[in-house]
């Protein structure tokens, strides 16, 4: 009787696939999940979601830029994604005298369309390579396994990659290496910015908002994919001309009631479902509050430097806003995980596994050799954050890391003039970049702070040997808070680093005692030397381990319930997948119960004028008083949603992503997470999980009414 009772535990709590949990690959929705989605309202068939010979809705989706996802909107091209997404193109399109990023934007014609450095790809085909690497990889196990891995997937990401076609091919490993795909994408590197809210708009609620329902963020932008005259992927050039796509979504102004169907495509960049609960441990005592107070520091010190003036602002705005966006997601985490006591269904769970497991020599000692391995590692685990985002977290020092290489070429005998060559104009490029977008107040008061938090944090005998002695010989008491300041003023008054006309004459002469000399440099080298000689061999140590047993742990699983192997996920790993869900209300806390839709009453009620996050347009506060809603207001409130939530399965990487209706059509855009769900991503929480969509009649709104881009408009498919 207990045996089964455990059996059953297990079954529900890692196996079932819950009504709405489960991020799914698209090669596979007819196997596992079909017959659901029709349970709850779809309506296309198999063949129009996903289908590699004929055009299917798959070849909408995009992954857009480095980490988002977009969707292909009109037979022009036109792309929607969020305005998070966009941020970055649309800052640095901006000046002091053109500010997009405050006023908005909108292409009268294509003419009017700026470029970017932006490039999307679009997913060809996915093929199952899982016997070639498994066959490759045998029994070997942690460096030679990870190495021999890394080998075969570039094998064959070369073998199916066609670099002339713009075809690019990237295996990712599922399941954590008991599962690998090929998934084959053709990328298009002329992508124009063709139109924005303003940032009031695009971003209205801030960091205060951020990751939070109810929300009224009009989280859009428009970007438009070009192709060469004879419609092949092509870099820039004038006489490229709008990409004719293979199928692009239509958009329905018909509204949402709760209880809707909706689906979601795109790209969720990373979960970890299955991790330990030795991992959550570190993660919520060690690692996330580490991170979040280093950011919490360098955010401070940024902010009052941005509200100073526009040229700031526009400079630091979207280092700022991904640094944020972080920082929060992980202090909600921490306090979600503790609130459910994640740590504690982990334990039970592995409870059950190790019972299973006894026996079998394959899988009984995963526990104990886990727990060994934590063991190892932990008195490392803050260290390796501090790196990251401490003393890295000053963009100096982090620039400043980059010279390193250059150090070695200068320092080598038998380096070639190629060489040296080659070196230089990797830093010389890397500093253009540094420079625009460095504030030197905001990063001088990092350094400092940083440093003093590296002193009084990380156990002594890790720190480099000699460096803090030396700064106490320099500058003063290093309990003080002023001596790491007078130090770091210092550091950022000598280095040749800032300064042009010291910075070309040592690229003009360059030479290695120079750059040894110079303050910023010493700081990078010192710690990084210090990280990389006697703690990043332990750090790879412990993480070959932690995935050869991750690896095992869940083949485990696996093999317990075979019948139930059919219906599993693989964690994100930045490849397309879909969820489906509803529209869908919920319950945040004790007598308290959210709506599924927000609308401009609250939007209104929101707004303050002149505030940093809570401003609008003086025009949309006319127009939305006026009730100047057009075609977009939605009949039953009589007001115009500006966003509503639904009960998929997301994560970050996803945003962008379109929301489809039953009927294949845009209804929204997921552009964030509920706060009471975020730990997401090491576990779903099946009622309280939300994604949040800007409803995409208000990005129509918003497009005609407030942009007057009705030229946009009258490119859209819409069904009324
Ligand atoms: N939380 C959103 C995401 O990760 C990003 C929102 C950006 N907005 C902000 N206030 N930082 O997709």
């Amino acid at each position: 009787m207990k045996k089964l009772a455990v059996t059953i535990v297990l079954c529900f709590t890692l196996l079932r696939s819950f009504a709405d949990e489960g991020m799914w690959l698209p090669l596979l929705l007819g196997e596992q999940v079909y017959a659901e989605m029709q349970k709850k309202g779809l309506k296309l068939t198999k063949d129009q979601l996903y289908n590699i010979n004929k055009v299917s809705l798959k070849d909408a989706i995009i992954i857009f830029g480095g980490g988002c996802t977009g969707e292909i909107v009109s037979n022009k091209g036109l792309i929607f994604t969020n305005h998070h997404c966009g941020y970055s193109a649309i800052a640095s399109a901006s000046s002091v005298e053109n500010n997009y990023l405050r006023d908005g934007f909108y292409a009268k014609n294509f003419k009017e369309e700026i470029k970017t450095s932006l490039s999307v790809q679009f997913l060809i085909r996915i093929d199952d390579v899982t016997k070639e690497v498994l066959d490759s990889l045998g029994t070997l196990e942690g460096k030679a396994r990870a190495d021999k891995q890394a080998a075969v997937l570039a094998a064959i990401n070369k073998r199916l990659s066609k670099t002339e076609n713009f075809i690019e091919c990237r295996v990712s490993a599922l399941f954590k290496g008991n599962q690998y795909l090929a998934f084959v994408y053709q990328r298009y590197k002329d992508v124009r910015l063709v139109g924005t809210p303003p940032e009031s708009v695009g971003k209205f609620g801030g960091d205060t908002d951020n990751w939070e329902w109810p929300r009224h963020t009009g989280d859009f932008s428009v970007f438009r994919v070009y192709a060469s005259p004879d419609g092949k992927p092509a870099e820039y050039s004038e006489n490229n001309t709008p990409l004719k796509p293979k199928h692009f979504l239509p958009v329905s102004l018909k509204g949402i009631k709760d209880g809707d169907f909706a689906m979601i495509w795109g790209y969720p960049g990373s979960t970890n479902r299955y991790e330990s609960s030795m991992g959550i441990k570190l993660a919520t005592e060690v690692n996330n509050p580490t991170f979040v107070k280093l950011r919490d520091a360098r955010l401070k010190f940024m902010l009052t430097e941005m509200q100073k003036d526009a040229a700031t602002k526009l400079k630091l705005a979207s280092n700022y806003a991904s640094v944020a966006n972080y920082w929060k997601f992980f202090d909600g985490e921490t306090k979600q995980l503790m609130k459910y006591d994640v740590f504690g269904q982990k334990q039970k769970n592995e409870a059950a596994f190790i019972k299973w497991a006894k026996g079998k020599p394959e899988f009984e000692s995963i526990f104990t050799d886990w727990e060994k391995a934590y063991e190892e590692w932990r008195p490392y685990s803050m260290h390796r954050i501090y790196m990251n985002e401490g003393i890295f977290g000053s963009p100096l020092i982090s620039f400043a890391s980059s010279l390193i290489q250059l150090e070695a070429v200068l320092v080598k005998t038998d380096a070639t003039k190629e060489d040296l060559q080659k070196a230089l104009n990797a830093v010389v490029a890397a500093r253009k970049t540094f420079m625009e977008e460095h504030n030197a107040a905001s990063d001088q008061n990092i350094l400092g702070a940083v440093l003093m938090m590296y002193y009084k944090d990380i156990p002594q005998e890790q720190h480099p040997i000699g460096f803090f002695e030396s700064l106490k010989g320099s500058f003063g008491d290093l309990k003080n808070e002023s001596t790491y300041k007078t130090y770091a003023a210092s550091v950022f008054l000598n280095t040749l680093l800032l300064n042009d006309e010291k910075w070309n004459a040592f690229i003009a002469n360059p030479d290695a005692v120079v750059l040894q000399q110079d303050p910023a440099f010493t700081i990078a080298s010192t710690f990084y030397k210090n990280w990389n000689s006697k703690f990043l061999p332990k750090s790879q140590a412990f993480m070959v381990k932690n995935n050869d047993l991750g690896r095992l742990y869940l083949k485990g699983i696996m093999a317990m319930n075979p019948e139930k192997r059919k219906k599993m996920y693989p964690d994100a790993t930045f490849t397309m997948r879909v969820s489906y869900g509803n529209v869908k209300n919920y319950i945040p806390r004790d007598a308290v119960k959210y709506d599924y839709i927000t609308t401009s009453k609250g939007l209104l009620e929101k707004y303050k004028a002149g505030d940093y996050e809570f401003d609008l347009p003086k025009r949309q506060v006319e127009l939305l008083k006026q009730k100047d809603f057009g075609p977009y207001i939605d009949k039953q409130r009589k007001d115009l949603v500006i966003a509503f939530i639904t009960t998929n399965d997301i994560t970050g990487g996803n945003s962008g992503s379109p929301v489809i209706d039953a009927n294949g059509n845009l209804i929204g855009l997921a552009f964030d997470g509920n706060y009471e769900a975020l730990s997401h991503k090491l576990t779903f929480d099946k009622n309280l999980n939300r994604t949040i969509c800007v409803d995409i009649r208000y990005v129509l709104w918003c497009i005609e009414k407030l942009g007057g881009a009705s030229n946009l408009i009258n490119e859209l498919k819409l069904i009324k």
